[in-house]
């Protein structure tokens, strides 16, 4: 475990040329959670519950639209303008509006970014100096540590309440300090699946605009949400509107995970510095990827409904997988996203050597605990983006592993 709380995985023991790398690149590492799959393409046969690539298509609708834009229209393949196609930022102004009463201006409060990832990564470099703190309720997805470390910031890891993943408001007021920047939420929650309650939503919005602090909001999976539940999305709170980036996601929702867009929304005030950012990283997100994005929003939503539907019965499967383990393994069922943090009953075992070991052994890819920070360790992360039968087949691997004893009695 380092001292950011991450177990760096030993990379199949490779060493890293130092020399003439920046210090701030130096302290970064490639998460696990695409270090796992690395290493087991190497071991060959195993079945992932690993990265969180749910097994979706493209919907058709939208690969058709693409498809005829680069056809009719000559000039598909260039930049568009820095913040994205005014079109599409119109699109997704109105989205916000119908879906949560949020009146972003497209032309002054929106970018289209390449992914969440920039949208994230841009807001972090924003609003970040060196040695400023930003809050991680942990665990947390791992890309958020390194890109606070990445702005040479100081990840503050603050634990999530482990009998429910639930936020943990009170100790997040004794974590702030006067180098306190931003907090970093994501709800529906990766890794843990947690739908995290309202009312402590509300206390932490209360407290950023006390302290005057960012929230960074991760929007990711703010679709996804089971058992007929909605989520609260912090951007819906007009008084927060100087305090909040919020940042949205085309990948999971419309299964568009390799097309890159996303799309940041703040106030024009900060927008302007975060499109600094976007333009010395990125220009523009790429023009197809812009145009997959609008005719997203376009298009039919039952696409959105449908992976929803097959994914809380994915959880299901998982959950009752794991029930017949239950010697073995204990977790909080996720009302949201599509993962969960199990924890396993085997004491003194580490979470890298335990997900190495269920990988080696059993061929079954899942991602250790710790590389979501300290507050994950104990915990393998399970995704269940993937087919059943691809679940299933994990499930009885694991099964057929534990009853070998690997750990001794
Ligand atoms: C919490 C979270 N934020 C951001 C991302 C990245 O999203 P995008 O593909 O839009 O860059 C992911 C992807 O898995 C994620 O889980």
């Amino acid at each position: 475990m380092d001292s950011h709380g991450r177990s760096a995985l030993a990379a199949d023991g490779k060493t890293f040329r130092t020399r003439g790398i920046s210090r701030r690149v130096n302290q970064i590492t490639i998460s696990a959670i695409k270090e796992m799959p690395l290493l087991a393409s190497r071991i060959g046969g195993c079945v992932s519950l690993g990265q969180g690539i749910p097994s979706f298509p493209t919907p058709e609708h939208i690969r058709e639209a693409v498809c005829r834009v680069i056809r009719e229209d000559a000039h598909s393949g260039k930049y568009t303008l820095g913040p994205g196609m005014p079109e599409l930022r119109q699109a997704v102004a109105a989205h916000l509006f119908e879906d949560r009463g949020i009146a972003a201006d497209p032309d002054r409060e929106l970018c289209i970014t390449v992914g969440a990832m920039e949208g994230l990564c841009a807001a972090v470099l924003t609003v970040v100096d060196r040695g400023d703190e930003v809050i991680l309720p942990s665990p947390n997805y791992a890309s958020h540590i390194e890109q606070v470390l990445l702005a040479e910031g100081i990840p503050v890891f603050v634990p999530l309440r482990k009998a429910d993943w639930g936020l943990d408001v009170d100790a997040i007021r004794e974590a702030i300090t006067p180098r306190t920047r931003a907090i970093v939420i994501c709800n529906p929650h990766n890794p843990t699946g947690a739908n995290f309650a309202r009312k402590d939503l509300e206390a932490l919005i209360s407290l950023a605009l006390e302290r005057d602090i960012f929230i960074i909001s991760d929007e990711t999976y703010d679709f996804l949400v089971y058992d007929g539940k909605t989520c609260f999305n912090m951007s819906s709170v007009a008084e927060l509107k100087e305090n909040l980036i919020a940042v949205f996601s085309f990948s999971k929702k419309y299964a568009m995970t390799g097309w890159r867009a996303g799309c940041v929304y703040a106030s024009e005030g900060v927008l302007d510095h975060i499109m600094k950012v976007h333009d010395a990283v990125a220009i523009a997100a790429p023009t197809v990827s812009q145009h997959a994005a609008l005719a997203a929003l376009r298009g039919p939503q039952n696409c959105v409904d449908e992976v929803r539907s097959a994914l809380e019965s994915r959880r299901n499967l998982v959950c009752e997988r794991l029930d017949r383990m239950k010697d073995f393994f204990d977790y909080v069922k996720p009302a949201g996203a599509y993962y969960l943090m199990a924890r396993f009953k085997a004491p003194g075992v580490d979470s890298m050597t335990f997900a190495l070991r269920l990988m080696k052994e059993a061929r079954v890819i899942t991602i250790p605990g710790a590389a979501f920070g300290p507050g994950g360790e104990q915990h393998i992360r399970i995704s269940f983006g993937g087919a059943d039968s691809e679940i299933s087949e994990a499930c009885d691997r694991i099964e057929r592993w534990l009853s070998t004893n690997p750990f001794g009695s």
